[in-house]
């Protein structure tokens, strides 16, 4: 039966009225596994146009971190330097294919030591952080992930694979991506996620209290005022929803769960800011 134009106007009145609030709604539910972050959340079509290179990253793609173009740069480096460092200090020889997931804007894969076999990668889950990675870093790759634990890569693919604050941000299927990583990584390759633990959650009620969102601060004293979170024997507390959570994990509960899958190599406390950070190891028979 054919609408007349009256009842189609009225239809898309309607529609233009509750797109706004659909669209709220999936940006709310982006927890829901497989959920992206688009490069447009509102729905409008998407135009991408030729652009120039730039060194440094729009400030709405630091993903929190403060300072000036020149601080971005040389925090990111920094915290590459940390996590090479400690690969050094274990012995481990430096990796040539590796991955940094959960890299945002590649704040620190674009400083990852390479040579001329190197292929290094970096995958997200935000559309908008991975385009600008594409246009702006193009001697490496990039790829846009989802929130499903699932990597685009052939099994034993990487030497290394690292995840600074990201384990951080995922909860219910933290053990999942901890699989799937393992899948990606070749026997005896490693992995770098940094977690945080009772330790951390101090250190930001304290020593960050000025520098972290202060929403966060709110709900980290409130879980301590309600259930003496640093106190109690929990082994694991979080807040809020994928992949905005917050989550912190008892030191020996996670090390002890993780090692099931992989050999713990090292657990080193306040490594990257106030995460502690965890290096594990892929077994040569996995
Ligand atoms: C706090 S930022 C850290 C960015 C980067 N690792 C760094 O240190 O500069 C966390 C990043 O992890 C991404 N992320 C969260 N959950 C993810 C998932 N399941 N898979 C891949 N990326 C994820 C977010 O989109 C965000 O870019």
């Amino acid at each position: 039966m054919m609408m007349s134009k009256f009842n189609w106007r009225v239809r898309e009145l309607i529609f233009a009225l509750v797109r706004p609030l659909f669209h709220l709604g999936i940006r709310a539910t982006s927890h829901v596994t497989g959920k992206l972050r688009p490069l447009d959340e509102s729905g409008s079509p998407v135009v991408l146009t030729r652009g120039e290179r730039e060194e440094v990253p729009p400030r709405r793609l630091w993903v929190g971190y403060l300072g000036t173009s020149e601080e971005y740069l040389a925090e990111g480096r920094a915290d590459m330097e940390a996590v090479v460092s400690l690969l050094a200090a274990k012995g481990i020889s430096h990796p040539r294919v590796a991955l940094d997931l959960g890299c945002a804007a590649g704040r620190m894969t674009r400083h990852f030591p390479r040579t001329e076999e190197s292929e290094i990668w970096g995958a997200d889950i935000s559309a908008p952080h991975i385009f600008w990675c594409q246009r702006n870093l193009p001697e490496l790759n990039f790829v846009t992930v989802s929130t499903a634990p699932h990597l685009p890569f052939a099994d034993n693919y990487f030497d290394f694979v690292f995840c600074a604050s990201v384990f951080t941000h995922i909860t219910d299927l933290a053990d999942a991506w901890l699989l799937e990583i393992r899948r990606v990584l070749k026997p005896q390759g490693h992995l770098y996620a940094t977690v945080q633990d009772k330790v951390s959650a101090e250190e930001m009620r304290t020593t960050y209290a000025d520098v972290l969102v202060p929403s966060t601060i709110a709900q980290l004293k409130r879980l301590e005022r309600k259930h003496a979170v640093s106190r109690a024997d929990c082994e694991m507390f979080y807040f809020d929803n994928d992949p905005s959570s917050r989550v912190f994990y008892d030191r020996d509960y996670i090390t002890r769960k993780w090692s099931k899958w992989m050999d713990v190599v090292a657990y080193e406390e306040r490594f990257y800011h106030f995460q502690s950070a965890m290096l594990l190891r892929k077994s040569a028979s996995a």
